[in-house]
């Protein structure tokens, strides 16, 4: 049996690390299509690699740079919005969905069709538009198989029991290299501090959301959507040696815990390889050489985005999408240099301040959550115009003390 598979995102972390794991089995797979944004060269090198059909950028501009780069090689390319959509549209039985940020809501959604799988590593599309992308992905009869570490493990998990027998799903977070700072380092953190993940090698966004714990606070949300379980039975636990990656408390007091190594490879082999595991050159897990597992709660207030994605779950319509657009476009500005890290939270909670008091249902449509991504990027655009963002509250309980405070459990 050969499958067919498409890459979205295929320059990028998941998209390389998916790549690999494809190389691995070059007899099982063929490439249908490969789409990034603008990088001609990787896309094109990959292509040939993979000895893919089809590669699209979304940038319409490096269009003559990727046909260059693709010359002799019989691989048919294109560049702009209709060339992502031809990618997407393309004959494939699995779609890898892996564009980062609220960049990837439209082609994860027209990757929907009947007939394939989707593998889904751009959590944006079930932050940004939860309800309507799911119910999109029910229409068309397709499933969505879950790539993120944390939820790719819960899945397996969760195949010990019944949804209905679930008490408490809890996804494991690093901690990111920000664990053990106080406030006020935190205050004066770059991006290159954020680049120092201490288990994963990721791309820039979500290396400062991984730092935030606002990556975690967008997990409980892609959780709440992708098992269809509510805010309160979810729940988040700081493990740094990330090798538990999600636990199933089941209503009789069992758990069963997801583990691996933390490489991404493996998640992704078990969405391509669906009912038959793969074989997969990884390390292997040695428990006697880890020693110790240790475990604590997340500390929310040098933590605050992780309380604001809770809020934005709980109070459920628009919010999530607003913090979404929020955080993206105050990521962007941290990640120019242009507000310190702890401005980050701050920007979040004063655009969700703004836009909750004017209500608005969930986005019943893809459509509908860019309309209010877009509201929400303007709003905490605004903000940043004002290039005040000290004056900005800063997010309640991001204490500049230095001290730490007593963690909360979520
Ligand atoms: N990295 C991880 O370990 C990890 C784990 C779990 C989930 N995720 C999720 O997976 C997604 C990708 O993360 P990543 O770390 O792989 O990100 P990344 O390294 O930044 O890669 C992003 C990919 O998206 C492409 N892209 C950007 N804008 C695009 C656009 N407008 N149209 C088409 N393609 C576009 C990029 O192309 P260019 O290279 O050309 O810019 C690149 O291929 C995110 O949603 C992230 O939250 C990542």
């Amino acid at each position: 049996m050969t499958d067919r598979i498409t890459v979205l995102g295929a320059t990028g972390s998941i998209g390389r690390s998916t790549a690999d794991v494809l190389s691995q089995h070059r007899d099982r797979f063929r490439v249908s299509a490969l789409v990034a944004g603008q990088d001609a060269a990787g896309l094109a090198r990959m292509a040939r690699e993979l000895g893919a059909e089809y590669a699209a950028l979304a940038d319409r501009s490096r269009h003559a740079e990727l046909r260059a780069e693709l010359s002799g090689s019989g691989i048919a390319c294109g560049a702009g919005p209709s060339a992502v959509h031809e990618a997407c549209s393309r004959d494939a039985d699995l779609v890898v969905a892996a564009i980062s940020g609220t960049a990837g809501l439209v082609p994860t959604r027209d990757a929907l069709k009947p007939g394939r799988r989707v593998a889904l590593a751009n959590k944006e599309s079930l932050v940004s538009a939860g309800q309507a992308f799911m119910a999109e992905a029910k229409r068309q009869g397709v499933p969505i198989l879950a790539m993120d570490s944390e939820h790719n493990a819960l899945t397996q998990a969760l195949a010990a029991g019944c949804i209905e027998d679930v008490e408490t799903l809890i996804l494991t977070a690093s901690g990111g290299p920000f664990r053990t700072w106080s406030s006020d380092r935190m205050a004066g953190a770059t991006p290159a501090h954020t680049a120092k993940h201490p288990t994963y090698s990721m791309g820039a966004k979500i290396n400062v959301d991984s730092a935030s714990l606002m990556n975690k606070g967008l997990e409980l949300i892609e959780a709440h959507h992708l098992f269809g379980v509510g805010p309160d039975r979810l729940g988040v636990v700081v493990h740094p040696q990330s090798i538990i990656h999600g636990l199933v408390q089941w209503r009789d007091g069992g758990v069963t815990a997801g583990m691996a190594v933390p490489d991404m490879r493996i998640p992704i082999a078990h969405c391509l390889g669906v009912e038959r595991r793969l074989t997969i050159e990884v390390p292997r897990l040695d428990l006697a050489a880890i020693g110790s597992f240790t475990f604590e709660a997340p500390d929310e207030e040098r933590f605050p985005c992780l309380r604001l994605a809770r809020e934005a779950l709980a109070a459920g319509g628009a919010m999530p999408a607003v913090l979404n657009g929020a955080n993206e476009i105050a990521v962007q500005a941290f990640l120019d240099g242009r507000i310190g890290f702890l401005d980050i939270p701050a920007v979040v909670e004063e655009t969700c301040r703004r836009r909750s008091g004017q209500g608005a249902a969930a986005p019943a449509t893809i459509e509908e959550a860019l309309a209010l991504d877009g509201e929400a990027r303007a709003l905490a655009a605004e903000l940043l115009q004002r290039r005040e963002p000290s004056q900005l509250k800063i997010a309640a309980g991001a204490s500049r003390s230095g001290e730490r405070r007593p963690p909360r459990r979520v």
